[in-house]
Parts: structure tokens; sequence; C-alpha cells
């Protein structure tokens, strides 16, 4: 079988979040292959993330940034990777409203890097698979019906749906142009432990907790499509072992909320957690001007890795959120090393908290 001899894999941004799952999801499952964790250490990775594996015997750390391209071709020259699954990236639209720049260097130059050093690799090694984690982002936005499908046109709003849509027709023009081996995979909002507090789901819990305004954008009517991140790290798992070379794949959690409806459900959760009274967090929800070329709605068909692989999401929406926020509140130092420095700065320009 094919994925037994692809056992030395290079997670790139794997102190992210996401990758931060999937890392752990390789190191504990996969004893006998050896995982390379390459990541620049952004405002958005913390090597605390992983603090339960650092030890680990199959597990090597590396830092460094995918926009160099000499540091990256002596990696992969050094280590000849099997694999290289690829989350690395700058993933905050309203970041990429304020700095596209940074988005085209790491969304699309670094993915080109990592291509061409995979392309050297992928010579001698007729396994080698460059797996490339992508969004639904890059479809667009949907009206208030119809999903989006592998077969949905590319038609990216905002600078960071735009980078990652280059950079996944770079990946798919490798496959075709040089016989690039790879897989692609668009996936749905995540949440769940360690995602950096400026996305919805841990801002609002963050502000909920120090009784913060919850910055609602526009009339809170725009809709995304939810996924817990330990299962969107099962459906890269499966994908990396059982996907068909050149396919993309579609990952959702069926389970669609309005930002208004969902930020109230978060403030019951919260009222419920923090013994306070019911409806205190609702108070704090602010409406605020809207975000720029914001997207209606987003809604995956996740059918094709349903059939074909067997995926599904395990946990339901209530579970995660209640996963989501027992975590915030058992690492609330975890928070407040975040909530430092840059993140900081950049928040209090866009609100004046
Ligand atoms: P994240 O911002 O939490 O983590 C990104 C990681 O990449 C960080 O650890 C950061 O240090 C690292 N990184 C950034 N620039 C780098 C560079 N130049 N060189 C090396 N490392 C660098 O992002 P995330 O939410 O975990 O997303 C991971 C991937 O999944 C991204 O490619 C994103 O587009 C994609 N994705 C995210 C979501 C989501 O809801 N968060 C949904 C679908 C797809
Ligand atoms: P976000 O978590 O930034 O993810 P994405 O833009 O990639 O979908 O935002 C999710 C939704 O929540 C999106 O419709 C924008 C909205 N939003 C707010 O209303 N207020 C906020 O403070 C943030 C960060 C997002």
């Amino acid at each position: 079988m094919e994925k037994n001899t692809r056992k030395n894999i290079l997670i790139t941004g794997g102190v992210g979040f996401i990758g931060s799952h999937v890392v752990r999801q390789f190191v504990t499952k996969y004893g006998d292959y050896h995982i390379f964790n390459l990541d620049a250490l952004t405002y958005a990775g913390n090597l605390e993330n992983l603090k339960d594996i650092e030890k680990a015997p199959n597990y090597t750390f590396v830092k460094g940034d995918i926009t160099d391209a000499d540091f990256i071709n002596h990696l992969f020259f050094q280590n000849s990777f099997d694999g290289v699954i690829h989350l690395a990236a700058e993933s905050h639209v309203d970041r990429s409203i304020t700095n596209p720049l940074s988005f085209v260097r790491t969304n699309v130059l670094g993915t080109v890097n990592l291509l061409n050093a995979s392309l050297e690799l992928a010579k001698d090694n007729p396994n080698f698979l460059f797996y490339h984690i992508s969004t639904d982002e890059v479809f667009g936005s949907l009206g208030k019906d119809g999903f989006f499908t592998e077969n949905t046109s590319y038609d990216p709003n905002s600078p960071y749906s735009a980078s990652k849509a280059s950079s996944d027709h770079f990946v798919r023009a490798y496959g075709e142009t040089y016989k690039l081996p790879f897989v692609i995979s668009n996936c749905s909002n995540n949440y769940g432990p360690n995602q950096f507090p400026e996305k919805l789901i841990p801002l609002f819990i963050n502000n909920i907790i120090q009784n913060k305004p919850l910055p609602v954008y526009g009339d809170g009517n725009y809709t995304r499509d939810w996924l817990f991140v330990k299962d969107h790290a099962k459906a890269i798992d499966l994908i990396f072992h059982e996907g068909n070379r050149g396919e993309t794949y579609n990952v959702g959690g069926f389970n669609e909320w309005k930002n208004i409806d969902l930020t109230q459900l978060l403030c019951r959760l919260m009222d419920k957690k923090l013994n306070r009274q019911e409806g205190a967090s609702e108070k704090l929800i602010t409406f605020v001007k809207d975000r720029p070329g914001h997207d209606l709605r987003y809604a995956i068909d996740a059918t094709k890795i349903n059939q074909e692989l067997g995926w599904k999401p395990s946990v339901t929406f209530e579970e995660g959120l209640e996963k989501t926020i027992d975590w915030y509140f058992d690492n609330q130092e975890w928070l407040d090393h975040v909530t430092s420095g840059d993140y900081l700065e950049y928040y209090k320009k866009q609100y004046q908290a």
C-alpha cells in the first residue's frame, strides 16, 4: 500500500490552529512516521499549542519561513520528505484587507517555493504527495440557497481568498505541467481549541469573559458552515492516506449558522458557564460597520468525501462549542500570552475596545 511508504512527512504551519491538531493526530497515531513541523512562528503560531508532544521521538520542530526559497530547498534536500501537508498561511480575512501583500507573499509565493522544492523530491520518489489545505472561501459567496461542490467555479472576493485561490491554481498547474502528485481539500470555517482570538468564536468567548463588546459586522445575517477542528484533522489524515491523486475534496460540517444566531447561542452558553444572569452576555452585542466585500453565505456539500472516503463530522455543534468554551476557560494563560503584543495593537485599531 502506498500509504505505508510515506513516512517522512513535512507539515507546514503546524503550530497554528488547525496545523497543531493535524500534527498531534499524525505524531500520536503513526509512531513509525517522522513528522517535521515547519513554522515561522508568526503572531498566529504558538509552540505552546504542542507542548504535550514536543518531546515525542518521531517529531521535529523546525523554525523557518516558506517565503525563503533557499532555506526551503535546503530543508527538502537534507530531509527527503515523502510527503508535504501544507497549512502555513496568513489566514485572517480582516488582516488581508489591511495588508494584502503579506498574503501574496506567504500564501502564493510560499506555496510556489514548496512546490518547486517538491518537484525535486518527486523525481526520485513515485509515491511523493503534495497535499494542499485550502478553504471554501475560494468559491466566493452563495445566495440563500445551494452548496459549494468540488465543481463550483472559483470566484474569490477577499484578498485572503484570492491568495488561497491563486495557491490552489498553482498546485493544480504543477500537477498538470510537471506531473507533481497532489491533492487539495477545501474546508469550511473551523472552530475549537487553540484558535487565535481574532476569528469570530474565540474572539467572542474572550470578549465575553472580559465583558468587552462583541462586534457583529453589518446586520449579522451572514452565514458560515462550522466544523470542529478535530474533525477537520481526521479528514486531512484520511485524504492524505486514501484520497485520489489530482483530486479535490470539500470538507464541511453540514452546520450553517447566521452570525447573529451563533453569537446569541454563545452568549447563552457563556452565561451558564460564568454563572451570569441569563441575558447578561447578550448585552455586549454591538453592531459595527460591515467588513468590505463581506461574503453572504458559505455552505459545503461534503457528499464526495462522505461517499468516497467514509468521512463525516463526529462532533455535534453543541458538543464542539462546549468543548471549545471549556478549553478557553482552562487555558486562560494561553489566552493572556497570545493576546499581548501585536494582536492587541491590531484589535485596538479596529474597534477601539
Ligand atoms: P493560523 O493562522 O492559525 O496558522 C497559520 C500558521 O502558519 C501559524 O502557525 C503561522 O506561524 C504559520 N505561518 C504563517 N506564515 C508562515 C510562513 N511564511 N512560513 C512558515 N509558517 C508560516 O491558520 P489556521 O486557521 O490554522 O489555517 C491553517 C490552514 O488552513 C490555512 O492554509 C488556511 O487557509 C486553511 N483553512 C483554515 C480554515 C479556518 O477556519 N481556520 C478553514 C479552511 C482552511
Ligand atoms: P471569521 O471568523 O473572521 O472567519 P471568515 O471571515 O474566514 O469566515 O468570521 C466569521 C464570520 O463572522 C464572518 O461573517 C465575519 C463575522 N465576524 C463578525 O461579525 N465580527 C467579528 O469580530 C469577526 C472576527 C467576524
